[in-house]
């Protein structure tokens, strides 16, 4: 463990649980690029900036918790990833976050969409989203689901399962129309990240196997059925990884199973899609790979394993969610009270919690946390960052160091909270969700507005 630059050292740190990399920050005030977004930077009184909007005001005039989407970093991700995966397409994952002003955004940037339910394509469609660039995924497809999808003109549905062939064949036939389809296939790799993000090992719900057989098979049935055109594979491994071996054994795998395609049915399918997962830094401790790192890797091998296979090379795929939308955006929270626990740690209730970051619940999810109101030259104090809601489980930061003089009334961020935070949020003991404020060029507006109590007793009719 580093030591604190603070004389008195660091308070607490010898609580932590043996292996923890927690480092003791050398300077409280510093912004790790790798963790906040580009247009954040912190002034000489302390307080953090985003695209050159003070967050007292953001606190002001759209109230806390919310979260701060840096509308310029999300476009740059979004512009690297279609760089990095030129004569590639790039379809942005909607569960990460989706609102129709992001939807716009990736359209505009040349991306096209994953969604994964009727939700979230009718987002995308009243978004504005060329059908054709939206890709529907889903385990358990609901029969309306499809229909809808078919009838928006969705290019393409990734199938997961025999009934699935069946229901998506049937209603495009009813339609008289063929629906271009992918199959959805795992591909035995164990993926190192959380067992619930991880997707591709063979004890898990989605896809069909590749060593049982059944994705073969799956092609079969589908190369019959003249209302479905087969325009290739899916596979996705994972979520938060930072080992490109995974993506290898995919890419190998996949190919080997075009390969044997080819070999039954004499026909080479045009397109491989890797699925989305690369990891990002939630913390100094990640150390994520760029868009070109993963680019280049995923295409050498794609193209080497299908030139020892003698396999035209398939139009490439990829899917990201968090590596585009996780690091734009930070969730802004006001100290509401504190409790130091001497010898132990302080906890530091924020106005939010569990309702609108359940990752760290769920996921054993690391953040990191900051003082943005003001400076503070106190030493560090480990503190844990809690939230309102009524269980001890409701944590938002589990470690981190906080200045001593923390105190209510305090802003804190919460960075790389632009995934699977929002769109997990929930109504947990009727909490109200945040707000998405999107900032960019001196300007804030909302795109998502606040939840109000109406909006919670409109549900409730009885
Ligand atoms: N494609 C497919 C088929 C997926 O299932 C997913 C994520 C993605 C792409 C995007 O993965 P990404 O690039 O965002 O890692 N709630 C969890 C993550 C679950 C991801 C589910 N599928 C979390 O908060 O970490």
């Amino acid at each position: 463990m580093s030591r604190s630059a603070h004389p008195a050292g660091p308070r607490h740190a010898d609580v932590l649980p043996e292996g923890h990399h927690l480092q003791v920050p050398e300077d409280l005030n510093a912004l790790d690029p790798k963790v906040w977004s580009a247009t954040t930077e912190r002034g000489d009184d302390g307080v953090l900036r985003v695209a050159g909007l003070d967050v007292r005001d953001l606190a002001q005039e759209f109230g806390t918790p919310a979260y701060i989407l840096d509308e310029a970093d999300l476009r740059a991700r979004c512009r690297d990833w279609k760089e990095a995966f030129a004569g590639a397409d790039v379809f942005y994952a909607g569960k990460a976050f989706l609102c129709r002003a992001l939807v716009r955004w990736i359209a505009e940037e040349g991306l096209n969409l994953d969604v994964c339910s009727g939700g979230e394509l009718a987002v995308a469609l009243s978004a504005g989203m060329e059908p054709s660039r939206i890709a529907f995924h889903g385990n358990n497809k609901s029969v309306a689901e499809i229909e809808r999808a078919i009838d928006a003109g969705v290019g393409r549905i990734i199938v997961d399962s025999y009934e699935e062939i069946a229901r998506v064949a049937f209603a495009a036939e009813q339609r008289g129309v063929v629906q271009k389809v992918l199959v959805r296939v795992t591909v035995g790799v164990e993926a190192h990240t959380h067992e619930f993000i991880a997707t591709a090992h063979e004890d898990q719900k989605f896809g069909l196997s590749v060593s049982d057989g059944k994705a073969a098979e799956a092609v079969r049935r589908i190369l019959k059925l003249g209302s479905l055109e087969l325009l290739g594979l899916h596979s996705h491994i994972g979520s938060q990884i930072f080992d490109t071996a995974g993506f290898e054994v995919s890419a190998r795998r996949v190919v080997a199973l075009l390969a044997a395609i080819r070999d039954e049915h004499g026909v080479e399918l045009p397109e491989i899609d890797l699925g989305g997962g690369l990891g990002i830094a939630y913390t100094s401790a990640d150390d994520p790979q760029t868009p070109a790192d993963i680019a280049r890797q995923l295409t050498e091998i794609v193209k080497r394993e299908c030139h020892a296979a003698d396999l035209t090379v398939p139009r490439l795929s990829v899917e990201p969610g968090r590596a585009i939308v996780g690091p734009s955006a930070f969730t802004l929270y006001e100290v509401g009270t504190t409790k130091e626990l001497d010898g132990l740690r302080t906890y530091v209730s924020v106005d939010g919690g569990m309702s609108d970051n359940i990752r760290t619940a769920l996921y054993d999810a690391e953040y990191t946390v900051s003082l943005v109101s003001r400076a503070s030259g106190a030493e560090p104090v480990l503190s844990r960052v809690v939230g309102k809601h009524c269980e001890s489980g409701d944590i938002v930061v589990r470690d981190a160091y906080l200045p001593a003089d923390l105190a209510p009334g305090d802003l804190v961020a919460v960075p790389a909270t632009g995934a699977y935070c929002r769109s997990m949020a929930s109504n947990y003991n009727h909490v109200t969700r945040p707000p998405v404020v999107a900032v960019r060029d001196g300007k804030a507006r909302v795109v998502v507005r606040r939840e109000t109590e109406e909006d919670l007793l409109r549900l409730d009719v009885g």
